[in-house]
């Protein structure tokens, strides 16, 4: 029902409880319990007296028709699309979904993950209806090797794919995440599958906050789209074929040349450029200056002996004033 009530607000205009209830055959009260339960997960529900209930413009349903419309037909036909309301986590269901022997490049959407997951098995906050949750699997050669830097350059797609439909101000903290405003706004999560030497394939795994505009259990700053409250579109179909736009020729040109290519573009939406930084890996912690990233997505850090080459893994980038 939840989905019904929601397709019929995409609008963004004003719709009474009475008339919401009627177009679905339901009671009001029916209409206003499940409309709390969704504004109590931190969506961004208006209601005024007399009124009814109204969202923000363009917060509609994620529909794989509407989006493949938007993409060139070589693009549309390259993936398989799911789209699941609720999973435990898009990259766990697309590693599921692949198919033993004929594997093949596959788009997992979902409007709710019950199990969405960050790096290290951190738990990644996945309200219903809000936000993007999307996985998509794609061929890589070379391993853990020809993996080096694809966790920049899709958080670098993520930026650019936001700054083609109008947003301003994202920036990329090494290695996994955009920020808006010093806060988390999405995150990128890699895993491969399948053939750690040769050909395999990688999981990428990616969550953007739309319109969350509360979550639980997420204990550092982050943000959303829809709280930047930036004139451009909240409309999750076209970020995500924004996205996918910019990640397929990314691929192809990542898949022949690494990262190099793209990193400069990386490094002009670098938010901790020149900052104090500490490098936390485990129980160890290294001080420096950040200062930009390799041609491998290797972050360096300026220190009074030299500059050191840090690589991904198990190793997470604070700011030096930061907890
Ligand atoms: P690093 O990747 O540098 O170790 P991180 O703290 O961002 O840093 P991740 O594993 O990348 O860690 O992300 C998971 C963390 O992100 C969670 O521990 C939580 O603090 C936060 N988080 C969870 N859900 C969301 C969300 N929807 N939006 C923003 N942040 C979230
Ligand atoms: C991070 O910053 O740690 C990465 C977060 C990645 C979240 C996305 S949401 C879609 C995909 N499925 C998951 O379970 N995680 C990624």
């Amino acid at each position: 029902m939840l989905g019904a009530i929601l397709t019929r607000l995409a609008d963004g205009r004003f719709h009474s409880g009475e008339a919401l209830g009627e177009a679905l055959g339901v009671s009001r009260a029916a209409i206003w319990k499940t409309l709390k339960r969704l504004e109590e997960q931190g969506y961004p529900l208006q209601r005024v007296r007399g009124k009814g209930y109204r969202v923000p413009r363009g917060a509609c349903l994620l529909d794989p028709a509407v989006i493949r419309a938007q993409l060139p037909a070589a693009l549309s036909e390259r993936w398989q699309w799911h789209l699941h309301q609720q999973v435990d986590s898009t990259n766990a269901e697309a590693q599921r979904s692949l198919l033993p022997g004929a594997p093949h490049p596959l788009v997992v959407l979902a409007e709710q993950q019950v199990a969405g997951r960050g790096r290290r098995g951190r738990p990644w906050s996945s309200p219903y209806g809000q936000n993007i949750y999307l996985s998509v699997v794609e061929p890589v050669s070379g391993g853990a090797h020809g993996l080096e830097g694809l966790s920049l350059l899709v958080g670098l797609c993520l930026v650019q794919s936001l700054e083609d439909v109008g947003y301003r101000g994202c920036q990329l903290k090494w290695p996994n995440d955009v920020l808006l405003n010093g806060a988390k706004l999405a995150g990128v999560l890699l895993e491969i599958s399948g053939d750690l030497t040769g050909e395999a394939l990688v999981v990428i795994g990616v969550g953007v906050n739309v319109l969350m505009e509360a979550a639980d259990g997420v204990d550092q700053a982050w943000t959303s789209l829809y709280r930047t409250g930036q004139s451009a579109p909240l409309d999750r179909n076209q970020l995500v074929a924004a996205f996918l736009l910019r990640l397929a020729p990314a691929m192809e040109i990542f898949r022949a040349e690494g990262f190099a290519p793209f990193r400069d573009a990386w490094q002009q939406r670098d938010a901790w450029a020149g900052q104090q930084v500490r490098v936390v890996s485990g129980a160890h912690e290294q001080l420096g200056v950040a200062a930009g990233v390799t041609t491998r997505g290797a972050l360096l850090l300026q220190q009074e002996q030299g500059v050191q080459e840090i690589s991904g893994g198990e190793v997470s980038l604070r700011l030096n004033n930061a907890t």
